[in-house]
């Protein structure tokens, strides 16, 4: 292709050696979401719901905001960005970040707190139903059962490794009150080194399960999926930001993979249903006295 100046190829080359980099780190990070519960449990559990839910005539419709205490922990392994010590700022972003995401839900979040705990051994191995999780909340939880409690860790090794966050459930509190709460990695926060997950959006997902909602494509194509209607069933987690995906085509509508309760990549999720909004409303109605 002849002559091509020494400059002008190392600008054609450094853009491509980018996007290389750029895919390479994608294919290796996926959205993992530790929040897992049996189908077994999901039948008692909602079964259970439904009753408390016609005894508090909850209704679908709401006028007032519902304030929600929010104490964010910091566990890092040093005072580095490396090492989970994420500046004041991105923190105030991430609580921005809910209050817009959480805009038509009707639920504002108060940034109570900030507390700052060194621990590698949290940093590092803090995972779902663990002995360092275990020994974190029961140092550091905040508030009762209307009170959110968030932890940002490494999830470098043991059951939480890889994960980018996982949460309790509401109807949980009353037999696990310490655990309650969400641990979400640390650089997931807005302005982290996680991309395409660094949009704050990690932690929307994760209170979504906090609220009582499931994944959309929990229970796959079949039966009831994640008990809201108006949330089309899915067969499986979306990633990236699909086109027009239907992974259930014997059913009404195309894969909801702009809900911020599926996998995809931040800047694709964008929305809660009407259909989830009456359900986490009701579900903290019922389970953590937060009502109008
Ligand atoms: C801080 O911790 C991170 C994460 O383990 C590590 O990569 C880094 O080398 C540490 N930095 C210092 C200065 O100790
Ligand atoms: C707020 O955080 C500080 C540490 O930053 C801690 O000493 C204090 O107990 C916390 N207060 C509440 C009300 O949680
Ligand atoms: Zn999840």
């Amino acid at each position: 292709m002849g002559y091509i100046a020494g400059g002008y190829q190392v600008m054609l080359l450094l853009p491509f050696t980018f996007l290389l980099f750029g895919l390479l780190a994608d294919a290796n990070k996926r959205r993992i979401c530790g929040t897992f519960i049996d189908e077994s449990k999901i039948e008692d559990m909602e079964r259970m719901f439904g009753d408390l839910r016609l005894e508090a005539k909850t209704s679908a419709g709401y006028t007032q905001t519902i304030y929600i205490d929010l104490h964010f922990h910091v566990i890092y392994e040093n005072t580095t960005l490396e090492g989970g010590h994420i500046p004041d700022q991105q923190i105030k972003d991430q609580i921005d970040v809910l209050n817009t995401d959480y805009g038509l839900t009707g639920l504002r979040w108060r940034h109570v707190n900030t507390t700052r705990t060194q621990n590698p051994e949290w940093f590092v191995q803090v995972g779902p139903d663990s002995e360092p999780e275990k020994n974190m909340k029961s140092i550091l939880k905040a508030g009762e059962a209307s009170a959110l409690n968030v932890y940002s860790v490494g999830f470098r090794s043991g059951v939480g490794e890889g994960l980018l966050g996982y949460s309790t459930f509401p109807w949980d509190y009353s037999s696990k009150s310490t655990l309650d709460g969400v641990v979400i990695l640390y650089s997931s926060l807005p302005g982290g080194t996680l991309a395409p997950y660094n949009k704050g959006r990690t932690l929307t997902h994760e209170i979504g399960h906090w609220l009582g909602l499931y994944h959309t494509f929990q229970g796959g194509c079949r039966g009831q999926g994640d008990f809201v209607s108006d949330t089309p069933a899915e067969l499986s987690p979306a990633y990236g930001c699909p086109n027009k995906r239907d992974s259930c085509p014997n059913d009404p509508g195309f894969d909801p993979i702009h809900n911020f309760m599926d996998y995809s990549d931040d800047v694709c999720m964008r929305e809660f249903t009407a259909g989830q909004i009456s359900r986490l409303r009701s579900q903290i109605s019922v389970y953590r006295g937060l009502r109008e």
